[in-house]
C-alpha cells in the first residue's frame, strides 16, 4: 500500500514528532488534501507548511470524519485529547498513537475501539532516517499495511506481539538519539582535555559519528567487523578500546542506562 491511496489522514497535534511525520506523508505522496492537522496552537513552521501545501490545519477535531486518526500529542494531554475525539472515532477508524506510555488499553478505553496501533518512532523520523517499534493487538493486516505506509515515511518500522516491548524500544530506539549525541558531547570534551580548541573538537568529535553512522549505512557488515576494520593490532584505537571494552566498559554502562530509561517507561506507562 502507498501513500496516495491510503485516504483521508487526520493528525492530531501537530508539533515537533506530529509535523515530522506530516512532512515525510506530503513528501512520500499522501495527497494535501487527503490531510487535515488539528493544534489548538500550531507553531510556526506547522501554520508555514500547511501554507505551502495548502493542508487544512484546524483547532479542534470536532465535526471531523476520517478513516486514519493519528494521535501525537503529549501524553499528558491525551486523556483531554481522547475526551474530545472520541466522538469523530467509530468502528470505520483506525487510530495510530505516538505519545509514549500511553497504552493501547487506554487507547481503547478511551476512544471505544480496539482498532488501534501503539507506535514509539524517534526524532531521526524528521530527517526520514527514524525506526520506529509498533504494536497493535487487534488490527487486521490491512490496518498494519496503512500504518506501515505511514510510519515507513518516516524511516523503517519494527512490528512487536506484545505491548510490553515498546518499553524496550523506547530504552533503546526511543531514547538512543540522546546517548548518541551525549557521546559526540563527551568525545569533544575529551579531545579539549588533549589540547584542541573547543570548535575545532566539537566539529572533530560531531562529523565522526557523522561519518561512522554514514559508514555503517553503506556497509552491510557487522558492526564489529567495522570496528575491527578501524583497529590495528596493538595501536591507538586497540589502546582506546581496552579501556571502552574492560570489565567497567561502555558495556555495562549502556546495560545500566538502558535499563534505567526501560524502568522508567514502565513507570510513566503505570502514572
Ligand atoms: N520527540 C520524540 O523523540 C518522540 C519520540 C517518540 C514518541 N514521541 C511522542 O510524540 C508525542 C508528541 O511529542 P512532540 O515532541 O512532537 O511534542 P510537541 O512538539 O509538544 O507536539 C505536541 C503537539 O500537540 C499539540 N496539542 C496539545 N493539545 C492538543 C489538542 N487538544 N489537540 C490537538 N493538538 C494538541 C501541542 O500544542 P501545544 O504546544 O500548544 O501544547 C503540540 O503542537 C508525545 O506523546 C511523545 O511521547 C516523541
Amino acid at each position: 500500500m502507498n501513500l496516495e491511496e491510503i485516504g483521508p489522514v487526520v493528525l492530531v497535534g501537530a508539533g515537533k514528532m506530529g509535523l515530522a511525520l506530516a512532512r515525510g506523508w506530503v513528501a512520500g505522496g499522501l495527497p494535501a488534501n487527503q490531510l487535515v492537522l488539528v493544534d489548538p496552537k500550531p507553531l510556526e513552521p506547522t501554520v508555514a507548511f500547511a501554507r505551502e501545501h495548502g493542508i487544512r490545519l484546524v483547532t479542534t477535531p470536532l465535526g471531523i470524519l476520517t478513516h486514519v486518526m493519528v494521535l501525537a500529542v503529549k501524553p499528558q494531554v491525551m486523556k483531554q485529547v481522547m475526551a474530545e475525539i472520541q466522538p469523530a472515532v467509530g468502528p470505520h477508524t483506525l487510530v495510530l498513537s505516538i505519545a509514549a506510555g500511553i497504552s493501547l488499553k487506554i487507547l481503547a478505553n478511551g476512544l471505544f475501539t480496539e482498532r488501534v496501533v501503539r507506535a514509539m518512532p524517534n526524532t531521526p523520523a524528521q530527517v526520514g532516517k527514524g525506526i520506529t517499534g509498533a504494536v497493535g493487538l487487534h488490527v487486521t493486516e490491512g490496518d498494519r499495511e496503512v500504518v506501515n505506509a505511514l510510519l515507513q515515511a518516516a524511516g523503517a518500522v519494527m512490528w512487536f506481539d506484545a505491548e510490553s516491548k515498546l518499553d524496550a524500544v523506547t530504552a533503546v530506539s526511543g531514547s538512543g538519539p540522546a546517548y548518541v549525541f551525549y557521546m559526540v558531547e563527551a568525545l569533544a570534551v575529551a579531545a579539549m582535555r588533549q589540547g584542541l580548541e573547543p570548535g575545532q573538537a566539537m566539529q572533530l568529535a560531531r562529523q565522526t559519528v557523522v561519518g561512522a553512522a554514514a559508514l555503517m549505512e553503506a556497509d552491510p557488515q557487522p558492526v564489529s567487523v567495522l570496528r575491527e576494520n578501524v583497529t590495528s593490532p596493538k595501536g591507538t584505537t586497540a589502546a582506546a578500546l581496552q579501556v571502552l571494552m574492560g570489565p567497567d566498559g561502555l558495556e555495562r554502562l549502556i546495560d545500566r542506562a538502558v535499563l534505567a530509561a526501560r524502568m522508567r517507561s514502565e513507570e510513566l506507562g503505570r502514572e
